[in-house]
C-alpha cells in the first residue's frame, strides 16, 4: 500500500499566478513520476489553497497515516522554522526572539514581499486548523546543492 503516506509541496503564496504555476509544476511532474502516491500542492499564506485546507483534500481522498510536507523553499527562515510548523500544528525547534533579544522586526527579515499593506503574518485565509490525527513530517526546503547552482549559472548564462 502505497496510499499511507501524502505529500504536500508548499509555497509561499502570492497574489500574483507565477508561484503557482511553479508549485503546480512540480506537483504533476511529482504524480507523473510517482502515481500512486498521493500529491497536493498548497500555500502557507496569501494564496489558496491554504495548509488545513490541503491537508484536509489529501486524507479525505486516501486512507493516510503519513503526510509529508516539502517546503519548496530555497533555505530556512522564519517561515520554515516557526509559522509553518505552527500551521501544522507541529513541534518546532524555533527558540525565538521573544526573550528579549534585538530581532524587532523579525517578521519581515526572512522575505522581502510587501503586499502593500499590512502583512498578515498569521494565515489570512484560513482559520481552521489542520486535523489529522497521524503524523505529519516538514522536510528541510531546497537548501544548497549542485543542482541549484546549475540553475544559477544557466540564469546568468543567459544573458551574458
Ligand atoms: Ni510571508
Amino acid at each position: 500500500m502505497t496510499d499511507k503516506t501524502g505529500i504536500l509541496l508548499l509555497s509561499h503564496g502570492s497574489r500574483l499566478d507565477d508561484g503557482e504555476e511553479v508549485i503546480k509544476a512540480y506537483k504533476e511532474m511529482y504524480a507523473e513520476e510517482f502515481p500512486d502516491m498521493p500529491v497536493e500542492y498548497g500555500f502557507m499564506e496569501i494564496r489558496k489553497p491554504g495548509i488545513p485546507e490541503t491537508i484536509k483534500k489529501l486524507t479525505e481522498e486516501n486512507d493516510l497515516e503519513k503526510i509529508i510536507v516539502v517546503p519548496v523553499f530555497v533555505a530556512h527562515g522564519l517561515h520554515t522554522k516557526r509559522d509553518i510548523p505552527g500551521l501544522l500544528g507541529i513541534e518546532s525547534d524555533y527558540e525565538g526572539d521573544d526573550h528579549g533579544h534585538h530581532h524587532h522586526h523579525h517578521d519581515h527579515d526572512d522575505h522581502d514581499h510587501h503586499h502593500g499593506h499590512h502583512h498578515h503574518h498569521h494565515h489570512d485565509h484560513d482559520d481552521e486548523p489542520v486535523e489529522f490525527d497521524g503524523e505529519i513530517v516538514l522536510t528541510d526546503p531546497l537548501g544548497i546543492d549542485r543542482r541549484m547552482y546549475e540553475i544559477i549559472k544557466d540564469r546568468v548564462s543567459e544573458h551574458l
